[in-house]
């Protein structure tokens, strides 16, 4: 079933307090319109704010796939709505049925992007919560059920652990300090309120005179089209660079500190981003910057020891040859496109969680982290 899309109007962007947008919202079935999962279609940002509705799974994994949706925690709430959505689309009568019908949903949509963990933990727990449900003898109608209660609840937790690694991050910043971030990592990669830009907002929210360097973010500009509008909407003093002028505002004494979010974590601290990121670790670790990374503890793989097995996706060169659809290459240049990097931990100063901010050796800091459950 195709993306409809919905008029800004109908579905004003300006909503929970927590965006200032809604890069997600669930809509009930009412007035003969069937349920469906909103995004924001990042496609259209800076320029327009559309909502798109997702009826199926298959319309959520088109999402993800063409990045209508991005960034590693909404991947992972938009996941969990895509197994609520199948399981409500689904055919079956028996629960044996809709488990095996879960199994495919949740395959497609794993498939859909490599790299960031947070996608196949919310649908492995789908998946857990429906073998569950099935074993105590639960029916259809009440897996369906409670699998958009999960989902809901993924949703509402992470703009609370956002808010929580906010309120940690942003002790972290000089007041009077000149932040970089890379990519986009705010309310519209999460579900709201952002993990990196969200310790910066937080700590613009507690009065820290802040001001942001933003990286533009090639190819895909995420930092030019999605940070420069969500720190625009916010009033946070920010200035867009191109991803090159990074080192040479290090070497001025122009960046006091560094974070970026993360789209797996390793348990050694070894941690993939988006592309650009492992430079910008080096280069803070040359100029004795602090280097930090933002992520909830759904970023951290613990089934791998170190970055290496951190599988990196690699994107259409069409993204690299062209700019907004205009070609930059000659015709028929070869490009490569990665569109993420491992940066390792030895650059990383420390890891900022909704449980507090890990530290080097990660090994052990990570594994404290996870045994306060
Ligand atoms: O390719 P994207 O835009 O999904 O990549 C996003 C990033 O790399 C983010 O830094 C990461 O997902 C953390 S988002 C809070």
């Amino acid at each position: 079933m195709a993306n409809q899309e919905l008029t800004a109007a109908a579905n004003p962007v300006q909503q929970n307090g927590v965006g200032p947008y809604n890069t997600l919202e669930w809509r009930p079935a009412a007035g003969g319109q069937p349920e469906a999962l909103l995004l924001l279609d990042q496609l259209l940002l800076p320029h327009k704010a559309v909502m798109v509705a997702c009826l199926d799974y298959l319309a959520v994994g088109q999402a993800i796939s063409t990045m209508q949706v991005r960034g590693a925690p909404a991947l992972g709430v938009t996941g969990a709505y895509g197994m609520a959505l199948a399981a409500i689309r689904s055919a079956a009568t028996r629960p044996d049925e809709l488990l095996a019908d879960l199994a495919i949903a949740g395959k497609h949509l794993y498939e859909t992007r490599p790299t960031a963990v947070n996608l196949g933990w919310a649908i492995n727990r789908c998946q857990k919560l429906a073998l569950r449900l099935v074993q105590e003898g639960r029916s259809v109608e009440e897996i369906r059920a409670e699998l958009l209660t999960l989902a809901k609840q993924i949703h509402e937790d992470d703009i609370r652990i956002n808010r929580q690694m906010g309120a940690f991050g942003a002790e972290l910043i000089p007041d009077g300090g000149q932040v970089l971030t890379h990519c986009n990592t705010g309310a519209l990669a999460t579900a709201g309120f952002g993990t990196a830009l969200g310790v910066i907002r937080a700590a613009h929210e507690a009065g820290k005179k802040i001001h942001v360097w933003v990286d533009e973010t090639r190819p895909y500009l995420q930092g030019a089209r999605l940070t420069a509008w969500e720190l625009h909407q916010l009033e946070i003093p920010y200035t867009l660079i191109t991803d090159s002028m990074a080192g040479h505002l290090m070497s001025r004494g122009q960046v006091q500190f560094i974070v970026t979010g993360a789209d797996r974590i390793a348990s050694n601290g070894d941690t993939a981003n988006k592309i650009g990121t492992y430079s910008l670790g080096v280069l803070a670790h040359a100029h004795d910057i602090p280097f930090y990374i933002a992520a909830p503890l759904s970023t951290i793989d613990l089934s791998i020891p170190d970055g290496s097995h951190i599988p990196i996706e690699e994107r259409s060169v069409v993204e690299v040859t062209t700019i907004g659809g205009t070609r930059m290459a000659p015709e028929g240049a070869k490009a490569a496109h990665p569109a993420f990097d491992v940066t390792p931990a030895r650059y990383i100063h420390g890891i900022i969680t909704e449980r507090g901010v890990a530290r080097p050796p990660f090994n052990d800091s990570i594994k404290a982290l996870f045994e306060e459950e």
